[in-house]
């Protein structure tokens, strides 16, 4: 089947997908932003599973299921702090969408929603962050068999803007 790529603005705490990505900081046990909202949806056992991963790295994913989520799982993945571009800040994004992708496979999930790693509390520019991200995404995903649906989620106008004109440039 085709496999899709789609962006959608809302809070990603409603969506009823197998799995939506989190944007962890390294402890993996909660925080601000999509980070906090996903914990308050999910209920205090998801700390309780967190607390069992031993954190993160940059780059790296570890999924955990979704509790009192609508979605059966929740990514975490740690996003990089962007400094100045030289700091292999493009490399450790692309990584999130790769390693999460890869977990996707791995536990045979058909639909995946992505929050926009690293460009809040993180600094990350969005127009940069929104290219490698999508095109990342573009490119592994017919690698990903049991992927048939990636959504990127956004939270504001802006950020859908990015998306979709990055979606033209891609010509997705
Ligand atoms: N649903 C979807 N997207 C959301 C939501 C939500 N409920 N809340 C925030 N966002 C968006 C933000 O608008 C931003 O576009 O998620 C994107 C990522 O922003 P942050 O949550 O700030 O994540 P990040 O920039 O990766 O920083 C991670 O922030 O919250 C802490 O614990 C987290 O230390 C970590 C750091």
């Amino acid at each position: 089947m085709d496999k899709k790529m789609t962006i959608w603005q809302g809070d990603i705490t409603t969506l009823k997908v197998d799995a939506i990505v989190n944007a962890a900081n390294k402890s993996l046990l909660g925080g601000g932003g999509v980070d906090g909202a996903i914990h308050q949806a999910a209920g205090p056992e998801l700390l309780q599973a967190t607390k069992k991963l031993g954190g993160a790295k940059t780059g790296e994913a570890k999924i955990t299921k979704g509790f009192k989520l609508p979605a059966r799982y929740v990514i975490h993945t740690v996003g990089p702090i962007y400094k100045n571009g030289l700091n292999n800040e493009a490399q450790l994004l692309a990584k999130c969408y790769k390693n999460s992708l890869a977990l996707a496979q791995k536990h045979h999930l058909k639909t995946i929603a992505f929050s926009a790693i690293s460009t809040g509390v993180y600094g990350y520019p969005l127009d940069e962050a929104t290219e490698i991200c999508v095109s990342t995404v573009k490119k592994i995903l017919p690698e990903m068999k049991n992927v048939e649906e990636v959504i990127f989620v956004v939270f504001d106008e802006p950020t859908k803007e990015v998306y979709e004109n990055t979606f033209e440039q891609l010509g997705i």
